[in-house]
């Protein structure tokens, strides 16, 4: 087996493809499986390292985990029964197998933005107990700025080895998104790379040349790996909270946001977000907070970011507000009403709810005491339970409060399918004409 410290990059590269590289891999999540399918087919050894039980059961019985994500049901199989693709739960085992370690464990924000490294901290103290000289480390979780040096450091303090004389990290953002996640592991985008280590960034070059047919990119350092990823979400976090209070303008203003934000994007310099119920998920509201909890501990005023979590961070009350609008309209009261959610997850068809604005939707209406139903493709019977909302099997409700753009539930209402006297839309993707068509009252964000 090739370490890969100290190749040049073709030789890396090279490595890869003859199958002569182990890749022990932290975290099979909605990331990390995709990431180790991809590492695999491109000829590496996966082993996969996971908490998650049944997880490492199903795929190495050469099930897919994830269906929704394409391309994946036809590679497990094929990968698992060849022997490049394992997973296990045996950290202790599965450590001294590798020539590359990757990271794609999940690092969040506690509510006071504080980041939850546990994760991370957790799997760089197991990979201490395998790291050997020549091994690299390449971590594709997003990170807040200074946390692979803070990696580097604790590996060195745990192995006992030199960082970048005997073993290097790199970081190596991913740059994914639900759905397609294999496509842009593989050729959406380059592969962003840096590192505090020559060596390690030279095979990290030709580790990810075997992977991503959209080439390389190499920065100077692992901080600056860090700051690409975390500012392209910055830049679209603020561009979101833009649009949110372009909307509200409108609002106030009485004309129709998003025929604007269509017609301005025309132009090649505008590229107007959209406006919606509020930011979820791990990723888009999270790496804000990496820079504004940085900002508070270094004194520097973040006045952009702070402005921006405040306007995205108040749109889930806003949306609730429409919606209490709209019942008021229907003479109704919100206590005993009966209101349809439309969506608890933060993104259509993806059963992820950290930080999902209708978490606060829910709760407000609950406290307003309103009968709550939620529409939720991608929500499993014990999610309804958690967010105490009964799922919603076409009963007749007063109004619906559509806060993930499902567009087949928006079908739905242009068919007139849906039993409800209002729809209140604060993702815009309901087409007012056939709604109002199909005989109900429409509320939409960002229309007067
Ligand atoms: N899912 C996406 O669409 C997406 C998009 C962009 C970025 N990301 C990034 O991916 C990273 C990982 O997120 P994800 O979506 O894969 O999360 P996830 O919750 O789907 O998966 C995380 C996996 O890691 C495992 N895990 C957690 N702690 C572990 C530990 N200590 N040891 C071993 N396994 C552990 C969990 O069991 C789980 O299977 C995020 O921090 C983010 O940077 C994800």
């Amino acid at each position: 087996m090739a370490k890969l410290m100290g190749l040049s990059r073709t030789d890396a590269r090279r490595a890869v493809e003859n199958g002569k590289v182990t890749v022990v891999q932290f975290g099979l999540g909605k990331l990390g499986l995709p990431l180790a399918v991809a590492i695999a087919a491109a000829g590496a050894k996966v082993v996969g390292v996971d908490l998650n039980e049944a997880l490492v059961d199903a795929l190495n019985r050469g099930e897919n985990p994830l269906p929704e994500e394409p391309g994946l049901s036809e590679l497990i199989p094929e990968l698992v029964s060849k022997g490049r693709l394992k997973a296990t739960t045996n950290w202790r085992e599965a450590v001294k197998l590798g020539d590359v370690y990757v990271v794609a464990v999940p690092v969040t924000v506690e509510e006071d933005m504080r980041p939850r490294l546990s994760a991370l901290l957790d799997v760089s103290e197991k990979m201490a107990h395998g790291l050997a000289p020549g091994d690299i480390v390449l971590i594709e979780t997003t990170l807040p700025l200074g946390t692979t040096r803070r990696v580097a450091a604790l590996l060195e303090e745990k192995s006992g080895l030199r960082h970048g004389v005997d073993f290097g990290v790199v970081h190596a953002p991913e740059r994914t998104s639900s759905g397609r996640m294999l496509r842009d592991i593989t050729e959406s985008y380059p592969k962003i790379v840096g590192s505090d280590s020559a060596e390690a960034l030279e095979a990290a070059v030709g580790f990810y040349s075997a992977i991503n047919r959209k080439g390389v990119i190499e920065v100077s350092s692992s901080i600056a790996a860090e700051a690409v990823k975390v500012f392209e979400g910055v830049y679209r976090y603020v561009n979101i909270a833009l649009a949110n209070e372009l909307a509200l303008y409108a609002e106030e203003k009485g004309f129709n946001v998003w025929e604007v934000i269509d017609a301005a994007n025309t132009q090649p310099y505008c590229h107007l977000h959209r406006p919606g119920a509020g930011v979820g998920g791990h990723c888009i509201p999270v790496y804000p907070r990496f820079v504004l909890y940085d900002a508070l501990k270094m004194g520097f005023d973040a006045r952009v970011l702070e402005a921006a979590r405040r306007v995205n961070d108040a749109m889930p009350l806003h949306a609730v507000y429409l919606l209490v609008r709209a019942l008021n309209d229907l003479g109704k009261p919100v206590r005993g009403s009966r209101v349809l959610v439309v969506g608890l997850t933060y993104r259509p068809h993806v059963r992820e709810y950290f930080m999902t604005p209708a978490a606060p939707i829910v709760e407000e209406l609950k406290d307003m005491g309103a009968l709550l139903y939620a529409y939720e493709p991608a929500a499993l019977k014990e999610d309804f339970e958690r967010f105490g909302v009964k799922e919603w099997r076409g009963e007749e409700v007063d109004a619906a409060l559509i806060v993930s753009g499902y567009k087949e539930f928006a079908e739905m209402v242009s068919r007139g399918e849906v039993k409800a006297e209002a729809i209140v839309d604060a993702r815009g993707v309901v087409s007012r004409e056939k709604a109002e068509a199909a005989g109900y009252k429409v509320y939409r964000l960002g229309e007067g």
